[in-house]
């Protein structure tokens, strides 16, 4: 007994010496509002010069995705087709209640696949929805004790829109995200030794919750946003000819106590008060600098412990969010400023000097491209129906993207948001070519099926973004635009299998 002991102590030994580390970072409603995104191809011209040091930093020695589109623009779906590599029609998580295990299959996730091979894999903060959503962080993921910041509620059940905290309230009441920061500090402290000596490997997962509502942040973030740097979108009105399915109301944010009190409202071409929606901005630049500031904690303690050189770092956040463009809040809808959303991967020895991408890609496609960074065997393309299979993707690995940033990888990549109109379910089937984004509101079947009826049709977008990359005018109805609108039509039906090069 000893002797094999010995021996599969020796053999895991040699299987796991030199592995790479992952650090799995993610944002909460982070758009791509960060210094390293900007450029001439970044939808709106109207910003401040962004102070995201830590993320530039990260970005310059990553492969960036300048290009990355989520699945489906608000949280838990988006989050579970990311963990599980497979989009929402197959996990079947549409919302922020149902739990992918129970309605989609039993489905291995990024966190589980690096723990079955030999990995310590450690969560905190937000990673998957919590509660429900994912049966309390979905337990079968990690092998350690999941942690959630003891003061979360306090600061999430603050009523008003945006906090500016002060240094005594914060050492009276700490923010959640700078608990997660310190805890994943000690995390990494603890799991150091093992990494290093080769005995066990990490994957150390940190969700931070902002910028998520409430914007949350210490006060001292303001200076880095003078108010006279902040202006107004240029163009706070509905899309002309927008069909009424593509809108959504956040009443989330005009139920808050501040807004509530000035009897803000909230609908198509119904536009904030010019101060609010400067005030709002301020404040999300605000938490996205406070975010960057944590990631900055968290990448030196790397550093020092001397684990950069051996660690996969990626970085993503959930998806994209309006900021009064259009007159549109929050994220929920099919539009380039709710889909679109940051991701970076950082792969020591491969990726050191900064290489970025236009190409496009999905939120997918990071699990296959982890598993084969880390040299993990490679994850196979899942089948049509894929409920009984519980290891494969619906997305590619973007390894290709390293060696040459131009390689195209996909013709189109993919969203969808349900609805509900006429009391009937519709889905919103959203897709992004390198010129257009074309959109179609079916009829969608639901359960058992989830299938939509082609036939059926609540609204059609064409959004010409060689003319108009702030999405405008939806050009699905104008003569000019007929042939490719065909065409496109067709794309966007045969989906993302055949979309993929
Ligand atoms: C789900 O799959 C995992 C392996 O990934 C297995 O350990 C577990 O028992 C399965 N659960 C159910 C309910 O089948
Ligand atoms: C900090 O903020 C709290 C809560 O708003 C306030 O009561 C307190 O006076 C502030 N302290 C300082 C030093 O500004
Ligand atoms: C919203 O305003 C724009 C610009 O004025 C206009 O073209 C569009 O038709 C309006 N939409 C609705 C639904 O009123
Ligand atoms: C919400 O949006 C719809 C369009 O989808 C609009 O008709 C309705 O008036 C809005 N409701 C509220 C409460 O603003
Ligand atoms: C990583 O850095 C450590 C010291 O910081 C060094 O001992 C080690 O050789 C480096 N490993 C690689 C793969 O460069
Ligand atoms: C997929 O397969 C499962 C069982 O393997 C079956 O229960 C389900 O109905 C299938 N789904 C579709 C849409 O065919
Ligand atoms: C939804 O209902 C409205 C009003 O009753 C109707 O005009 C419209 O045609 C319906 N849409 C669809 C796709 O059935």
């Amino acid at each position: 007994m000893k002797l094999i002991g010995l021996i599969s102590f020796l053999l895991t030994f040699n299987f796991n010496y030199g592995r790479k580390n992952v650090l799995f970072l993610v944002a909460d409603d982070m758009r791509p509002e960060l210094g390293c995104y900007y450029g001439d191809d970044f939808p709106s011209k109207i910003h401040p010069e962004m102070h995201t040091p830590n993320l530039d930093a990260l970005a310059g020695k990553s492969l960036l995705l300048k290009r990355a589109y989520v699945q489906q623009a608000v949280c838990s779906p988006s989050r579970t087709s990311l963990l599980t590599g497979r989009r929402p029609d197959t996990t079947h998580i549409y919302d922020l209640f149902h739990y992918f295990r129970d309605v989609g299959g039993n489905f291995t996730t990024i966190p589980e696949y690096f723990k079955m091979n030999g990995y310590t894999s450690v969560g905190m903060g937000k990673i998957f929805h919590p509660g429900h959503a994912s049966n309390n962080d979905d337990p079968i993921s990690w092998n350690m004790p999941y942690f959630h910041a003891p003061n979360e509620a306090y600061w999430t059940n603050n009523k008003n829109s945006w906090v500016a905290v002060n240094e005594t309230t914060m050492n009276e009441k700490p923010l959640p995200d700078a608990q997660i920061a310190d805890h994943a500090i000690k995390v990494l402290q603890n799991v150091a030794s093992d990494a290093k000596s080769g005995k066990k490997p990490f994957f150390v997962a940190v969700g931070f919750h902002k910028p998520h509502l409430p914007f949350v942040f210490p006060d001292t973030m303001l200076q880095y946003y003078p108010t006279d740097s902040i202006h107004l979108p240029d163009n706070e009105y509905a899309p002309v000819n927008m069909p009424d399915v593509a809108w959504n109301n956040c009443t989330g944010l005009t139920s808050k106590r501040d807004l509530k009190q000035k009897k803000v409202e909230m609908g198509i071409n119904v536009t904030f008060p010019n101060q609010i929606t400067l005030d709002l901005r301020r404040a999300y630049y605000s938490a996205i600098s406070w975010t960057d500031s944590l990631v900055g904690k968290v990448m030196d303690e790397l550093d020092n412990l001397g684990l950069s050189n051996n660690t996969i770092v990626s970085f993503w956040g959930d998806h994209g969010w309006q900021l009064g463009e259009h007159g549109e809040w929050c994220k929920q809808t099919n539009f380039e400023l709710a889909t679109h959303a940051p991701m970076m991967i950082h792969i020591p020895g491969m990726t050191d000097g900064g290489i970025v991408t236009e190409q496009l890609t999905e939120f997918v496609d990071l699990f296959p491209t982890l598993a084969e960074a880390a040299e993990l065997s490679p994850l196979p393309l899942c089948p049509v129906n894929s409920t009984k299979v519980g290891l494969c993707r619906e997305g590619i690995s973007l390894m290709p993207l390293i060696k040459n940033p131009s390689t195209p990888l996909k013709e189109a990549v993919f969203s969808q948001y349900p609805r509900s109109r006429n009391r009937t379910s519709v889905m919103g089937y959203t897709m992004r070519t390198d010129k257009y984004r074309y959109t179609e509101w079916p009829k969608f079947s639901g359960a058992p099926a989830y299938e939509p009826d082609w036939n059926i049709l609540f609204g059609i977008e064409l959004y010409d973004h060689q003319t108009d990359p702030e999405e405008n005018y939806n050009r699905a109805m104008d003569s000019s635009y007929a042939t490719i609108r065909q065409s496109l039509s067709q794309q966007l039906r045969a989906g993302w299998r055949k979309a993929t090069l």
